[in-house]
């Protein structure tokens, strides 16, 4: 029987230990929460965004298949493999914080035994599998990576909200420190895992499919952005001409937005060019991206005058739909440039209270009691905005639609201005 331990028992980690024990193995789950090990250990997720999670963990916990630990040497020194899943902070300057995978790191080292297996899925900069953390596991263990323990890295590249759709779905990519590595890490994931295994050249290999997949993501969103606001001048439907562009099957343009946020698109770019200053086109989509709440400022400011004292509303500060998540939201970015502009700033959103929103620095907005605005832009598209009544606003006379979500007869009735991006 296979013995896995789990470190790191997030959003990401659960889930993880909940699908490996629903395998067949035997899991340990380890976090330096110990609320988060107690939780689990009565057989209750303390993860609830998840979808058939709880289900999960209480099943595998009464079957005796899962059981959590917030020693997690004394979980390594009983696993066969190994799966590191803990978050690398990001300071808003997105240098990188690395205490918590090299505290976990050392953990792991002390309680590992020769022939262990340890898989890293956290996402990490190019290089970072072999040269820190493998070294780490040595130095700790006086053990030799790739002689007497196997080393690799498999990104996690699942959404946290569908983990178990995805996890079916997504080849999972391997690679190791070496031949080995990749074999023992491909031959782990075959066991626990429907979807495709796929093994790539190497630990940097794999690695870098995590980093170039997210850039990916945020260099054509900076192209639809760029594109939206040239066609938005021209009389161009963008909308209609991005799905007419896509029906070529080389052409994957996607929505332009306001911003982009959260803790990997935004975040995962620093990556590679913090590394190599020569990367040109990763950073310019970046700025561009940041740019876009100055594009809704200048905007504003063209549409009803200077903004000084003028009350605006931002509707959403999560990072994106329906979630309660505001890490690197574009929210923020849009907040200080109407605060530069002199705007009296009021957020909304359903999913934080107002004195939290209070303390992001925003006025909170009761959409129950609406005070005057004469500015609303819609940051977060989250469901709860669908039905938005603009004419319940009070003095309302521009709406900026960030998200495009909106439809733009409801402002057209209600006699406001309505302006999307590219629409
Ligand atoms: N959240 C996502 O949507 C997502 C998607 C794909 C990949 N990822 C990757 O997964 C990583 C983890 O994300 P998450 O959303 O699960 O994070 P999370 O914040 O939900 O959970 C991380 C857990 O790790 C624990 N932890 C921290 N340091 C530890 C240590 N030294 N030893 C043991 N446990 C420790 C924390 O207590 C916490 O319970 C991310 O950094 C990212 O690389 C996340």
């Amino acid at each position: 029987m296979t013995t896995v331990a789990v470190v790191g028992l997030g959003k990401i980690g659960l889930p993880l230990a909940a699908q490996f024990a629903g395998k067949g193995l035997d899991v340990i789950g380890c976090d330096v929460m110990s609320e988060v090990v107690e939780s689990i250990n009565r057989g209750r997720s303390h993860i609830l965004e998840e979808p058939g999670l709880d289900e999960r963990v209480k099943k595998a916990v009464a079957e005796g298949r899962l059981k959590a630990t917030t020693d997690t040497t004394a979980a390594t020194s009983k696993a066969d493999v190994v799966v590191v899943i803990v978050p690398l902070m990001v300071a808003a300057d997105h240098t990188m914080d690395y205490r918590n995978i090299d505290s976990a790191t050392q953990a792991v080292a002390r309680g590992l035994r020769r022939g262990t297996l340890i898989v890293y899925e956290t996402t990490l900069p190019v290089g970072t599998t072999r040269q820190r953390l493998g070294p780490a596991l040595a130095a700790e263990s006086g053990l030799v990576a790739g002689v007497d323990f196997h080393l690799a890295f498999s990104p996690e590249r699942i959404y946290a909200g569908r983990v178990f759709d995805d996890l079916r779905k997504y080849p999972k990519i391997v690679g190791g420190i070496d031949a080995a590595s990749t074999d023992k890490a491909v031959e782990f994931y075959r066991q626990v895992l429907d979807a495709e295994v796929w093994p790539v050249a190497n630990a940097e290999t794999a690695e870098f499919t995590k980093l170039a997949e997210t850039t990916y993501r945020d260099v054509n969103i900076a192209l639809a952005n760029q594109l939206a606001l040239y066609g938005a001048n021209r009389d161009v439907n963008v909308g209609e001409a991005f799905k007419a562009a896509n029906s070529q099957p080389f052409s994957h343009l996607h929505r332009p937005s306001i911003g982009v946020g959260g803790h990997c698109i935004p975040v995962y770019p620093h990556f590679l060019f913090n590394a190599d200053p020569d990367l040109r086109l990763p950073p310019l989509a970046r700025a561009i991206n940041e740019e876009m709440g100055a594009w809704a400022v200048a905007l504003a400011t063209e549409r009803v005058g200077s903004l000084q004292g003028v009350p605006v509303l931002v509707l959403g500060v999560a990072y994106r739909a329906d979630v309660r998540e505001d890490a690197f939201s574009s929210a923020f970015r849009l907040r200080d440039e109407l605060k530069a502009s002199g705007a009296r700033v009021y957020g909304h959103d359903p999913y934080f209270p107002g004195e939290h929103l209070e303390s992001m620095g925003f006025e909170p907005y009761d959409l129950a009691s609406p005070a005057q605005a004469r500015v609303a832009i819609l940051q977060a598209g989250h469901a709860a905005y669908r039905d938005f009544d603009p004419g319940k606003i009070p003095g309302l006379e521009l709406f900026v639609d960030g998200r495009n979500a909106l439809d733009r007869a409801t402002f057209d009735r209600a006699g406001i201005a309505y302006v999307g991006i590219g629409r």
